[in-house]
C-alpha cells in the first residue's frame, strides 16, 4: 500500500510508516505542498498524512481512487471536508490530547504578554527608550485575581482554566454543555456568552471552527466587552471577525488582544493588525514544542498504520466509517 505525506517528516516519525508502506513525501519542511503535487500524490495513495495548510476538499477526494484514510496532523480539522470523506468511506483522524498542555501554555503566554505589554516593553528597551524608571511607564493590566472568560470548555479550555486557577483568577465559561468536573476543580462558573463578555477582564477562545462558530465573536460581541479587557484567540482565526476586532483595537473599545491564528494565514502583509501597538501577534505556534509536534506527527502516522493494517484508528473523527468498514470486512463479527 502507498502513503502520501504532504510535508517532510522527522526520520523517527517516517519510520512508523516506512517498514510497512511505500511512502512518498513532499520534500520540503517549510513550504506547503503545491496543489498539483497534492492532487497527483493522492491519486494512487491508500493513506494520506496532511497538515492544516493543505485543504482536503471534494476536488482532492474525487481524484483519490484508493484513499482509505486522511490523517490530520492537528486537532482542528476544519480544513478537511469530513462529510465528503464519510460519503466515500474514508476515515479521518486528528491529534487530540497530545497538544492540549502546550497550546494552553501558549494561550496563557499570550494573555500575560498582552496584559503586561511584554513585546512592546522589550521593543522599547531595544530601541533605547528606557531612560529612567518611571511611575506609569509601560503599565499594563493585572492578571492575578482578574476575571477570565473561557469560550469553549473542551480539552484546551480546561487546561487554561487550571492555569488561571493558579493565578487566583475568577473563571467564567461558555460552552455547549456544562462541565461539573472543571467547575468543581477550578471554581469555574457557567455564563451565557453575552454575560461572559460583559463580565470578563480576559476572554480566551478555545472553540473549533465550524459553521456555528464562524464569526461568533463579531462587532456586537466585541462591543459588549469592557474597554479594559483583553481578547486571546488560539483557536482558529475565523471564529473572530478580524475586521471588527481591528476596529475595536483601533478605537480602544477593548484594551488589547493576543492572537495566534488569523482569518488568512500566513497573516497578509497589508493586514492592519501589523501596525497596532495593542496586539501581540504570533504565527500559529500554539502546539509548537519539539515534543508536542513530534507526538502529533507520530500520532497521525500511527493512525495510518493502524487503520491500513488492522482497520483500527486511534483517534477517529468519523468513527462511523470504521464501523462500516468492519461490518463489510467481517459481516458476522457481532
Ligand atoms: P475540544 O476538546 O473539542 O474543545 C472544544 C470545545 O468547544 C468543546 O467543549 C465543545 O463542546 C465546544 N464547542 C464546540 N462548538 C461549540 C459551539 N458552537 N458553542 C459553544 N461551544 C462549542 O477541542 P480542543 O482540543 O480543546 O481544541 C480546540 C480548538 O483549538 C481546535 O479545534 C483547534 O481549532 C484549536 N487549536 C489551535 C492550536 C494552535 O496552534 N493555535 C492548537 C491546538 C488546537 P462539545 O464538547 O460539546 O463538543
Ligand atoms: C493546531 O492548530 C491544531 O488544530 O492542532
Amino acid at each position: 500500500m502507498r502513503v502520501y505525506v504532504t510535508r517532510k517528516l522527522p526520520d523517527e516519525v517516517a519510520g512508523i510508516l516506512t517498514p510497512f508502506f511505500e511512502v512518498e513525501s513532499w520534500p520540503h519542511e517549510d513550504v506547503p505542498v503545491s496543489r498539483s503535487a497534492l492532487l497527483s500524490g493522492v491519486e494512487t495513495a491508500d493513506g494520506l498524512v496532511r497538515l492544516l495548510t493543505d485543504r482536503i476538499d471534494r476536488s482532492v477526494l474525487d481524484g483519490a481512487r484508493r484513499l482509505k484514510i486522511v490523517a490530520n496532523v492537528a486537532v482542528g480539522f476544519d480544513n478537511v471536508d469530513v462529510g465528503a470523506c464519510t460519503e466515500r468511506g474514508i476515515a479521518v483522524t486528528n491529534t487530540p490530547g497530545v497538544l492540549t498542555e502546550s497550546t494552553a501554555d501558549l494561550a496563557f503566554a499570550l494573555l500575560l504578554a498582552a496584559a503586561r505589554r511584554i513585546p512592546e516593553a522589550q521593543d522599547a528597551l531595544k530601541r533605547f527608550e528606557w531612560k529612567a524608571w518611571s511611575l506609569m511607564f509601560l503599565t499594563g493590566r493585572d492578571v492575578h485575581s482578574a476575571t477570565l472568560g473561557i469560550v469553549g470548555m473542551g480539552r484546551i479550555g480546561r487546561a487554561v482554566a487550571r492555569r488561571a486557577a493558579g493565578f487566583s483568577m475568577r473563571i467564567l465559561y461558555y460552552s455547549r454543555r456544562r462541565d461539573a468536573e472543571i467547575e468543581g476543580e477550578t471554581g469555574a462558573v457557567f455564563r451565557p456568552l453575552d454575560e461572559l463578555l460583559r463580565e470578563s477582564d480576559f476572554v480566551s477562545i478555545h472553540l473549533p471552527l465550524t459553521e456555528e462558530t464562524r464569526h461568533l465573536i463579531g462587532e456586537r460581541e466585541l462591543s459588549l466587552m469592557k474597554p479594559t479587557s483583553v481578547l486571546v484567540n488560539t483557536s482558529r482565526g475565523p471564529v473572530v471577525d478580524e475586521a471588527a476586532l481591528c476596529h475595536a483595537l483601533e478605537r480602544r473599545t477593548i484594551w488589547a488582544a493576543g492572537l495566534d491564528v488569523y482569518e488568512e494565514e500566513p497573516l497578509p502583509a497589508q493586514s492592519p493588525l501589523r501596525s497596532l501597538d495593542n496586539v501581540v501577534l504570533l504565527p500559529h505556534i500554539g502546539s509548537a514544542t519539539v515534543t508536542t509536534r513530534t507526538r502529533m506527527a507520530s500520532m497521525a502516522a500511527e493512525n495510518v498504520r493502524e487503520f491500513l493494517l488492522r482497520g483500527k484508528a486511534l483517534t477517529p473523527v468519523n468513527p462511523e466509517v470504521l464501523a462500516l468498514r468492519r461490518a463489510i470486512e467481517q459481516p458476522n463479527a457481532d
